[in-house]
Parts: structure tokens; C-alpha cells; sequence
């Protein structure tokens, strides 16, 4: 199930987001400052433009998928991770995704969604093609990243 983010997750969020392999897949790799942590989400739970959900199973928290709405463009760009502790290549990742899906697509004005993925990610390029994503070519000077989108 998905359940909204709250403050009461935050520790647990930077233990996930500063682990190697979060770190190692994330645009900016670098160790996250607690102080700079929580003052980004405190600024990113107040925006409505912004979603973040903890994804649990039988009441384990197991990753987190987040998505920024540009209403105008009626676009949501997601991003999201398993906790370091989630057993790998059992379908967590693919469930969160689906689920993270069926609450975006619950909003009528988002017609597509785009994941943006680092080249040398070939978990996330397979899952986003495995959900039927669409591979857009990638910007001049993004030449490390491409960028993944699925129409409603
Ligand atoms: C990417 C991630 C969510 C995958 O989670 P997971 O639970 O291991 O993946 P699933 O078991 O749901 O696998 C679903 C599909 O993803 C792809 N996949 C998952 N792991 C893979 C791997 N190691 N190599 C290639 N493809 C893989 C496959 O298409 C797989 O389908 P299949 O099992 O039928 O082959 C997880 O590894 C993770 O959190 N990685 C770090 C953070 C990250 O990369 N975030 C995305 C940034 S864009």
C-alpha cells in the first residue's frame, strides 16, 4: 500500500536516499546533510504541485515514489527508491510503480509521466520499459541520463 509521506519518515528517508546504491542511481550522488535534508522536505511537503508516498507491505516500509505536477504541461516527473533493506528482483519495485501509477493517473489533468534514469541504471531503464514507458532521446549535454515517458 501507499501512504502519505509525513515527517515522522523523514530519518528513515535519509537513511535510504545516502545508501550506496540510491546514491549511485540519484542525478546528485552526493552524501545528503541531515540539516539539508529536512529542510528540503519541509519546503517539498508544503507544495501542492508535490506528491511523496512510503510504499509498505504487511507494514514494512519499503520504498518511497514521488512525483513533481507541472499542471500546465499536465505532466508528473517521478523519482523514487527502495529502502536498502528490501529484498531485490521480487516485484517490489514493479508493484510500487503500478500502484504509484493507478494515484497519478487518478488525477484527470496528467496525461503522461516521465522518469528520468541514468544511463548506467539498467534496473530502472528495464522497469520503466516493462511498464510500457517510451524511451524520448536525451537532451544535448544529458547525454548520461534518458528520459522515459508513458501516456495515460
Ligand atoms: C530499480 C528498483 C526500484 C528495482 O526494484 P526491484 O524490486 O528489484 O525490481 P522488480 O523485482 O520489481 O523488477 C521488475 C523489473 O525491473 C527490471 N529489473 C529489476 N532488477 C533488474 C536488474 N538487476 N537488472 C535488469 N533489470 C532489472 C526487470 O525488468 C524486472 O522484471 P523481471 O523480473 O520480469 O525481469 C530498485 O533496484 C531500486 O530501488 N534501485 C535503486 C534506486 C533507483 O534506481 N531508483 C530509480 C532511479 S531512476
Amino acid at each position: 500500500m501507499l501512504k502519505k509521506v509525513e515527517s515522522s519518515h523523514l530519518k528513515m528517508i535519509l537513511k535510504w536516499r545516502n545508501s550506496d546504491e540510491v546514491r549511485k542511481a540519484s542525478l546528485d550522488s552526493s552524501v545528503i546533510l541531515e540539516a539539508d535534508h529536512y529542510h528540503w522536505w519541509s519546503g517539498y511537503l508544503k507544495d501542492p504541485r508535490k506528491n511523496a508516498y512510503i510504499y509498505s507491505v504487511d507494514g514494512v516500509d519499503l520504498g518511497i515514489i514521488s512525483w513533481v505536477v507541472d499542471q500546465g504541461a499536465g505532466c508528473a516527473v517521478w523519482s523514487f527508491y527502495l529502502s536498502p533493506e528490501a529484498p531485490r528482483g521480487m516485484g517490489h519495485g514493479q508493484n510500487m510503480l503500478k500502484e504509484g501509477l493507478g494515484v497519478i493517473f487518478s488525477d484527470e489533468k496528467i496525461s503522461e509521466v516521465v522518469g528520468i534514469v541514468l544511463l548506467s541504471n539498467e534496473p530502472s531503464i528495464q522497469l520503466h520499459k516493462k511498464l510500457g514507458f517510451q524511451l524520448i532521446s536525451p537532451k544535448t549535454g544529458s547525454e548520461d541520463r534518458l528520459q522515459f515517458r508513458l501516456e495515460r
